[in-house]
């Protein structure tokens, strides 16, 4: 079949396209250095190993057509799960269909159906213009001139790629390098879409503008993407799934909604006082922490499934309360605890 009349790779077999990953584990095997000059002489004849499982057992099913956004803190196996996804890393153990193919045994196929981008590291060829590296992919993913040109103007229109196709990607900046990176991974029309921290270093309106994008690509060919991210606003524009994961496992795979239920702890009472108090009320076991945001402004962490009415009338017994609010946690304060203290 000449390559004008191939359908896009999104077109083809639609219902094996979807991401299915089964048991999925990677075990790196380092060792532990020995200190100084006579420990790096033991560790060559006596190396004492040890077995990191940097992904442990992960079951992942991921439609077609939809985003998911694959979270965690540093370190938790997002970079792994996804090497291993694309096809760049071997598991250790389980099974993985993208597109209706083994990533890793088919590979040369494989890669024709996907797209990934790591925010990292560049996928483009360091000492070739920007325009050169597309002309290459074009080539080798066998995409007709003009149907390129059209995609790389589209591209151009959401990224601003103009002003630095024909610089060696060597010498473009972390942003320009990052929105490169994007249309090269794009050029092929991917079913699939592996984005690995994609917006790290973009300015807040490109970010916005490729959120809008990838919002477009994903209704309009129906791409499925699978996004790590530590930008909340990635997360709550995008993903209509979030799958959490911690030392290798997932310990979440619900909507945004459910991950502040779960994780978010108890509600809030927000007090605004009359005067300064002298003393705050303790209530153990009903409230959990308070904060002081100035001397009139106080906030109540409350248990979880703390008795609220009963709270209240404690505290407005005890408390000079002017104003009051009950407030839920903040989604942010969610992520943010997920990516600060480990769960
Ligand atoms: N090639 C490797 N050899 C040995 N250990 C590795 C290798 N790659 C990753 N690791 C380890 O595996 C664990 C998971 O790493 P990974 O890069 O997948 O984390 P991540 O979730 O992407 O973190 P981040 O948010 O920092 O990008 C880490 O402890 C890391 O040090
Ligand atoms: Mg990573």
């Amino acid at each position: 079949m000449p390559h004008s009349l191939q359908p896009p790779a999104s077109s083809l077999q639609p219902d094996a396209r979807a991401i299915q990953a089964v048991g999925l584990t990677k075990i790196f095997r380092t060792y532990d250095r020995r200190p100084g000059f006579w420990g790096g002489m033991r560790d060559v004849v006596d190396r004492r190993w040890k077995e990191l499982p940097a992904v442990d057992g992960i079951d992942l099913k991921v439609p077609a057509g939809e985003i998911i956004g694959y979270l965690g803190p540093n370190g938790a196996g997002k970079s792994t799960t996804i090497k291993m996804l694309t096809g760049i890393m071997r598991p250790t153990t389980g099974t993985i269909r993208v597109n209706g193919f083994d990533p890793h045994r088919e590979r040369a196929r494989y890669v024709r159906t996907v797209g990934a981008v790591f925010g990292q590291r560049s996928q483009l060829w360091w000492d070739l213009a920007v325009g050169e590296s597309f002309e290459l992919l074009r080539e080798l993913y066998g995409v007709p001139k003009a149907v390129a040109a059209e995609r790389i103007a589209r591209f151009d229109a959401v990224l601003g790629l103009a002003d630095f196709l024909r610089t060696p990607v060597r010498k473009l900046s972390l942003g320009q390098r990052m929105r490169a990176d994007l249309a090269a991974a794009l050029l092929h029309d991917p079913a699939v879409l592996f984005l690995d921290e994609p917006t790290v270093g973009l300015d807040v309106v490109t970010k916005a503008k490729l959120r809008d994008f990838l919002r477009e690509l994903n209704r309009e060919r129906r791409t499925t993407i699978v996004l790590t991210t530590h930008d909340l606003q990635d997360i709550e524009a995008l993903c209509s799934r979030v799958v959490v994961i911690d030392h290798g496992k997932v310990i979440h795979d619900g909507d945004l909604e459910g991950l502040r239920t779960r994780f978010g702890g108890g509600k809030r009472l927000a007090l605004t006082l009359r005067q300064v108090a002298p003393a705050l009320p303790e209530l153990p076991g009903v409230i959990t922490s308070w904060q002081r945001r100035d001397d009139l402004h106080l906030v109540a962490e409350l248990a979880e499934g703390a008795d609220i009415p009963a709270v209240l009338q404690r505290l407005l017994a005890a408390l000079p309360v002017e104003d009051l609010k009950i407030e839920e946690p903040e989604i942010e304060d969610v992520i943010k605890a997920l990516y600060g203290g480990r769960s």
